[in-house]
């Protein structure tokens, strides 16, 4: 051992070396390995993926699932998406994660708090903490730590705190998502230090409070989405300095006051959104002074004007709806000529008048190269139609109803093969059934309702219009037989003649009504238009749930007719039926017997006819029923027995026949004629009219809301997600927000996140 061999020597410090250089960047590999391993050992059900996970195989840290590196071998991510883990993160060791980049955890089951500890990682640039609807707690303060993160995202988990004062450390955060998630208290100030963010988007989070100042100070900012909180206040005028703004969607809080006119400032700015809050005074008229604005959607607002000018140089537009606002205005005055050769325009519940016409008789403006969509319902326009209405070239929904049109719907012989929604109710239409409709062979939907058309149904109806789903013709003076090529709509399922002078008997052979013969059918109207779709019917009550109401549907409405003979037996096939009424006609014969067939029926008035006899004891087959009406009829004997039937218990709905007995009136033992006495009919009357007024009309209708889902969501995934949630938040709301596939709501969500790219 007197010397060393040099050999030895040079190996010795070459493994030095080795040491030296490889220990420092290979010794966080077993920290790692090991925290990954005790954290895996305290969760419940570990999913199999995470078999890898061993410290057998520590020195493969590099190859376990869930797990990647750079180069280097330095653990840089770890992705969790999607695997079961069902437990805590309390036994999460942050600090054993130094080179942490990317942390993602969606859908993994997991529950308890996100610890303090989560601040530990330090070189954390994006965090991703998603659809864990069993986490819960606040955001950690610790938060504000992670100094270079760029992108978090944060949604779908039981959050109970406030979005800290520490979320404006993140100086370097370009992209913050929180969604779903049921945070207390306000946007922090803070929040103006995100110098660089370009994505604020906090949507569906129960926030409170005002929007604050500092909002300006993101320069960077394109696009701030808050829509679903329950924000108030004014929008500060400091939201003018953001000058690359693209997107701006403030819809469905409590927002008020004016918009400050600047906001039009930002030559990126391609999308408003205002919808429902509480913003009034005249709409900001400079809107459109970037240049590059697209979409506008304000309904249910609250603006009372709109500035003559302010579209007059809005050459991109392409939507508007001002839908449910205050605004009073001379259609003609204001509709620029840009405006009209947009792709959707929609004025519906305003105060709009004036006409469509020009002084000599021709559509105002005429030239409606692009528009696909006109809603103008609901406002106090007046004077007539002009042919050109049949050839826009892109139509495919048009709504007038409840204005004060009038005249004779003029006739073309075109008619634009895209039109697919036409609704003209309410309104003072006269003349025949328009022969202009001959040529519209994709409606899915018309409303002629509630005006004066006259003559008889034409019996080509069925055969040139073979789409249709929805026919209206109520409350008019058509008159004659109902013609028995109508009942060849083969995907009719809502067919309202009511309210007319038809008369003679209803023809019988359904076999071809096949949009009402089976029970599996959904009123689904047109993927092509996203926007709110409503059809007016006549419908029991209103505590209905409206998701499945919408879903399924099927109806027919003859009452208030001259209709004759005896109903038509081929009824008792239509078994997707959800409501009957045949009601105020002069019906005679019996029930049909296979009534009880209709187990969907919901709602179904045979009263004030001549109907006699038994009601058939297939009756109690009914096991929808929870709104009937059978009086003023000539019924006698047993009211038949069921649990759905005896839930009925109101007597007038059996009243003013000459010999009905059993549950809810007097038991057929004690009865004899005249129990039902004459002293008794003026009750039964007042109790009949208390119920028709129960089942006035009510609009049952879809929003297709194409708003929310364009800005709502990042994944098309979590927008059908939205959409189902809409359904239980406003169930009990006439008008239903969502899409009518997800396909659609994903292509929206590409075509934002490209425009948005771009
Ligand atoms: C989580 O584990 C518990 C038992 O520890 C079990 O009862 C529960 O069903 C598991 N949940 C899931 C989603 O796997
Ligand atoms: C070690 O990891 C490899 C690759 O992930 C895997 O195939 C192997 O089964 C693991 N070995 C142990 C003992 O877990
Ligand atoms: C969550 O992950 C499971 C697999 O662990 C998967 O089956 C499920 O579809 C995922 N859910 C969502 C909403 O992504
Ligand atoms: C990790 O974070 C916790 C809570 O923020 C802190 O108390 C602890 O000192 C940190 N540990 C390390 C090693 O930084
Ligand atoms: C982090 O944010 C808090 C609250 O806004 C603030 O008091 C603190 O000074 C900030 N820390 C740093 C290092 O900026
Ligand atoms: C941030 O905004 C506030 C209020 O608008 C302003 O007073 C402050 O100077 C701004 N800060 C910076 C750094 O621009
Ligand atoms: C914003 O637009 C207004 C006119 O609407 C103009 O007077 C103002 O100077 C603009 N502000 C900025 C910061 O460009
Ligand atoms: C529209 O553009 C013209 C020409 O540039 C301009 O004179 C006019 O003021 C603009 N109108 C509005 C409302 O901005
Ligand atoms: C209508 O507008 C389109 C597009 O701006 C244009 O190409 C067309 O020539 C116009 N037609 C008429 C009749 O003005
Ligand atoms: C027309 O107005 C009536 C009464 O205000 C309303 O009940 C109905 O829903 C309106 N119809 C349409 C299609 O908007
Ligand atoms: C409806 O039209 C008929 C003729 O077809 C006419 O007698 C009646 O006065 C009109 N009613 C209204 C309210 O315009
Ligand atoms: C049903 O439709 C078929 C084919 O269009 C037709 O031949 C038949 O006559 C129709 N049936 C009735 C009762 O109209």
């Amino acid at each position: 051992m007197k010397h060393i061999h040099p050999m030895g020597l040079f190996l010795l410090s070459c493994t030095c070396l080795l040491l030296c250089f490889v220990a420092p960047i290979s010794s966080d590999i077993p920290r790692e390995a090991e925290a990954l391993v005790n954290w895996k050992a305290s969760l419940a059900g570990a999913d199999d993926s995470l078999g890898s996970w061993s410290l057998a195989n520590s020195t493969s840290l590099c190859s376990w699932t869930h797990i990647s590196c750079d180069p280097e071998g330095n653990m840089r991510g770890l992705d969790l998406r999607d695997t079961i883990l069902n437990g805590t993160l309390d036994r999460f060791d942050f600090s054993s994660f130094p080179h942490l980049e990317n942390l993602v955890l969606f859908n993994n089951s997991l529950y308890g708090i996100i610890p303090a500890g989560i601040g530990n990682l330090t070189s954390l640039v994006e965090l991703m903490i998603s659809n864990n609807p069993s986490l819960r707690g606040a955001i950690p303060r610790s938060i504000g730590q992670l100094k270079h993160l760029s992108r978090l995202e944060l949604s779908v988990w039981a959050i109970d705190g406030t979005l800290p004062d520490e979320i404006g450390n993140l100086t370097t955060l370009e992209e913050l998502y929180i969604s779903s998630a049921t945070l207390t208290g306000s946007i922090p100030r803070t929040i103006g230090m995100l110098m660089k963010l370009r994505m604020l988007s906090v949507q569906q989070s129960t926030l409170t409070g005002s929007i604050p100042l500092e909002i300006g100070n993101m320069t960077e900012l394109k696009n701030m989405l808050l829509t679903h909180n329950y924000l108030e206040g004014q929008l500060p005028g400091t939201i003018s300095n953001l000058m690359s703004l693209v997107v701006l969607d403030l819809s469905g809080n409590q927002l008020q006051g004016q918009i400050v006119p600047e906001l039009g400032n930002s030559s990126l700015l391609d999308t408003v959104s205002f919808t429902r809050n509480y913003f009034s005074g005249l709409f900001p008229s400079s809107i459109c002074i970037g240049g590059a604005l697209r979409f506008v959607d304000t309904s249910h607002t609250g603006f009372t004007g709109i500035h003559h000018q302010t579209f007059q140089n809005c050459t991109t537009l392409e939507h508007v709806d001002f839908t449910a606002n205050n605004i009073v205005a001379d259609i003609r005055d204001f509709f620029g000529e840009h405006l009209w050769q947009l792709s959707t325009i929609a004025f519906s519940q305003n105060q709009l008048y004036g006409t469509l016409l020009t002084d000599g008789g021709e559509l105002f403006p005429c030239n409606y190269t692009y528009l696909s969509l006109l809603d103008l319902s609901n406002n106090v326009l007046q004077g007539g139609l002009s042919k050109c209405f049949w050839d826009m070239p892109s139509l495919g929904f048009m709504d007038l109803s409840n204005n004060s049109f009038d005249g004779v719907v003029p006739f073309s012989s075109r008619c634009a093969e895209t039109i697919s929604y036409l609704h003209l109710a309410n309104n003072h239409f006269k003349g025949t059934f328009p022969l202009g409709l001959k040529e519209c062979k994709n409606l899915v939907s018309l409303d002629l309702g509630g005006n004066n058309f006259s003559g008889s149904i034409p019996s080509w109806v069925s055969n040139n219009l073979p789409e249709l789903k929805f026919l209206r013709l109520s409350s008019n003076n058509f008159d004659g037989i109902i013609p028995r090529n109508i009942l060849n709509f083969r995907h009719l399922q809502i067919l309202d003649l009511s309210r007319n002078k038809l008369t003679g008997p209803v023809p019988d052979d359904f076999t071809n009504l096949t949009g009402m013969n089976q029970k599996d059918i959904y009123f689904i109207y047109n993927d092509r238009y996203i926007y709110q779709v409503q059809i007016q019917i006549i419908w029991k009550n209103m505590d209905y749930v409206y998701g499945v109401l919408i879903a399924t549907m099927a109806g027919i409405d003859l009452s208030g007719n001259s209709l004759s003979q005896e109903i038509p037996i081929g009824l008792a096939t239509l078994l997707g039926l959800r409501y009957l009424n045949l009601s105020g006609n002069h019906f005679s014969g019996r029930i049909p017997k296979d009534i009880g067939n209709l187990v969907l029926v919901e709602s179904l008035d045979l009263s004030e006819n001549q109907l006699s006899g038994e009601i058939p004891p297939s009756f109690a087959g009914l096991k929808s029923i929870s709104a009937l009406n059978l009086s003023s009829n000539g019924l006698w004997g047993m009211i038949p027995t069921s649990n759905q039937l005896q839930t009925l218990v109101d007597p007038s709905i059996y009243s003013n026949n000459p010999g009905l007995c059993g549950f809810p009136l007097e038991d057929c033992a004690n009865s004899s004629a005249s129990t039902q006495s004459k002293t008794s009919q003026a009750e039964d009357r007042e109790a009949f009219w208390v119920y028709c007024s129960v089942a006035a009309g009510f609009i049952f209708g879809f929003w297709l809301y194409w708003g929310a889902f364009m800005f709502c969501s990042q994944t098309w995934r979590r927008a059908f997600y939205e959409y189902v949630d809409h359904i239980h938040m406003q169930g009990k709301a006439t008008k239903i927000y969502g899409c009518i596939s997800c396909f659609q709501a994903k292509a929206l969500n590409e075509e934002v996140r490209r425009l948005v790219l771009k």
